[in-house]
């Protein structure tokens, strides 16, 4: 216990050294620019330059740009769009998952499943199988290292992490050349045409290195934080199977309990969803209970008071979720799992607007939180009605929080396929069924 203990405190000590690391060599590199651009006040003109922030070194504002072009990525339509994509590739991926004789790692598995949502469905690539899967490992190496040290050093973390994303951007160049070649065959918007085409209506084409850029920020954004929740969800269904039967038999009632082979596949519609309210209910827990993200940083842009103190212009705070979530007086027995809480009956969330953020609040909001919700309510539908699922371990895994909420050494777990009739499908008949999206 004591090891571990100290394991935790050493990785958070790590953690808070590189984010203090880069939070500076942000701020001092960002101050630089800003006076870069002051240097170049005419100063013949006696008015002064305009007031607001030049971005950062090299890109500016572009980031911040990118941000308002992501909003109509996740509009109504275009999650309507999205979505028998979604549950076409989940549905491959659980068909996958029970033709295995083995137990599953549930966790690495579901970072493999949200890293191909987003390349195939949120960015339209058709990249093949084997190319996919080197993509997602480099990935990974690039995920892994983000967090380094600034220090370029032969087999440090830094130059990995660097090397990594060369062949990263160098593998997204490939594949936006080929879909921008290639606009035949599709049936959706996915959001890269949507970024590419929102920049020509703003009248400013986008260079290679902005889509390569603006990809990789969608790309790591849902990873980490999708598959953290996704996770969740199977746990807590695993460890709570009056949950998953009221769930099943709310499906069920809307007649949405189908097996593998059944015409449902990939007609699921968003107002069907809506329609799941005690889905809705499990979701929520389980982002409450278990949310990926710890908190956000804000600049404080004017002094405030906090209970008697003052949180003076300029300095750097941290907002918790998790804090924020385990303290919330609103919600009753705080470390109980219990989707009912947020039913129509009992509404706990419903007082106050800042109890309950899963997906962070203000102007710097969760973009992609209704299409994290859409993905983890198709898995629960699709893991509910077409599959049979158990822990392969004699206990639950330990969670742990750092870089995002996950159970040490992932969670293993064996997956049955069910047919219907809601009888148990053959390793070999799944295999058969399963079909590359
Ligand atoms: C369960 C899954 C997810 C969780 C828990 C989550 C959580 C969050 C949180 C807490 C923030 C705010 C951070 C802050 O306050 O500084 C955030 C921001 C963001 N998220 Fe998510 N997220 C999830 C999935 C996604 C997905 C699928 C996408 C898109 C593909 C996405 C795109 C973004 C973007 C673009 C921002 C930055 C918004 C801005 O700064 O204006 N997220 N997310």
């Amino acid at each position: 216990m004591l090891f571990e203990g100290l394991e935790l405190v050493s990785a958070l000590a790590t953690l808070a050294a590189c984010l203090v690391s880069v939070t500076l060599l942000l701020a001092v590199s960002q101050q630089l620019w800003q006076l870069r651009w002051a240097a170049t006040r005419d100063k013949s003109c006696k008015l002064p330059i305009p007031k607001g922030s030049m971005g950062f070194p090299l890109i500016g504002e572009t980031g911040h740009w990118l941000l308002q072009v992501f909003s109509k990525i996740f509009s109504h339509e275009a999650l309507e769009s999205y979505l028998p994509k979604i549950q076409l590739v989940i549905q491959d991926t659980l068909r996958a998952w029970s033709s295995q004789p083995e137990a599953i790692n549930v966790y690495q598995e579901a970072q493999r499943l949200t890293f191909r949502m987003a390349v195939r469905v949120l960015l339209g690539f058709s990249i093949p199988e084997e190319d996919l899967g080197n993509l997602f490992e480099v990935y990974q190496q690039f995920v892994e290292n983000v967090f380094s040290l600034p220090v370029d050093l032969p087999f440090s973390g830094y130059r990995r992490g660097i090397q990594a994303r060369q062949i990263l951007q160098k593998g997204l160049e490939k594949a936006i050349r080929e879909k921008l070649q290639c606009t035949q065959g599709k049936d959706y918007s996915d959001a890269l045409d949507i970024l590419i085409e929102s920049s020509k209506e703003h009248g400013k084409e986008m260079t290679m290195q902005e889509l390569k850029d603006g990809t990789l920020e969608l790309i790591f954004a849902a990873y980490a934080t999708t598959a953290s929740a996704s996770t969740s969800l199977i746990m807590q269904l695993l460890k709570h199977p009056a949950v998953l039967e009221k769930l099943r038999e709310e499906l069920r009632a809307q007649g949405l309990l189908h097996g593998g082979g059944c015409p449902c596949e990939g007609t699921l519609r968003l107002d069907m969803l809506s329609g799941l309210r005690y889905l809705d209910c499990v979701i929520k827990e389980v982002m409450r209970l278990f949310t990926p993200v710890s908190g956000g940083y804000r600049t404080v842009l004017q002094t405030f008071e906090l209970d008697g103190f003052q949180i003076p212009k300029g300095w750097s705070v941290m907002y918790s979720i998790r804090d924020t979530h385990d303290t919330a007086p609103v919600f009753k027995d705080v470390n109980v799992f219990d989707p009912d809480r947020f039913s129509q009956a009992r509404s706990e969330d419903k007082d106050g607007r800042f109890h309950y953020l899963p997906f962070g609040g203000g102007v710097r909001t969760c973009l992609g939180k209704h299409l994290a919700k859409l993905f983890l309510k198709v898995l629960a539908v699709e893991l509910a009605s077409t599959s049979r699922f158990e822990l392969a371990t004699r206990t639950f895994p330990r969670i742990t929080l750092v870089p995002v909420l996950h159970p040490v050494d992932g969670l293993s777990v064996k997956f049955f396929g069910l047919d219907s009739n809601q009888n148990e499908i053959l390793p070999e008949t799944e295999a058969m069924l399963s079909a590359t999206v």
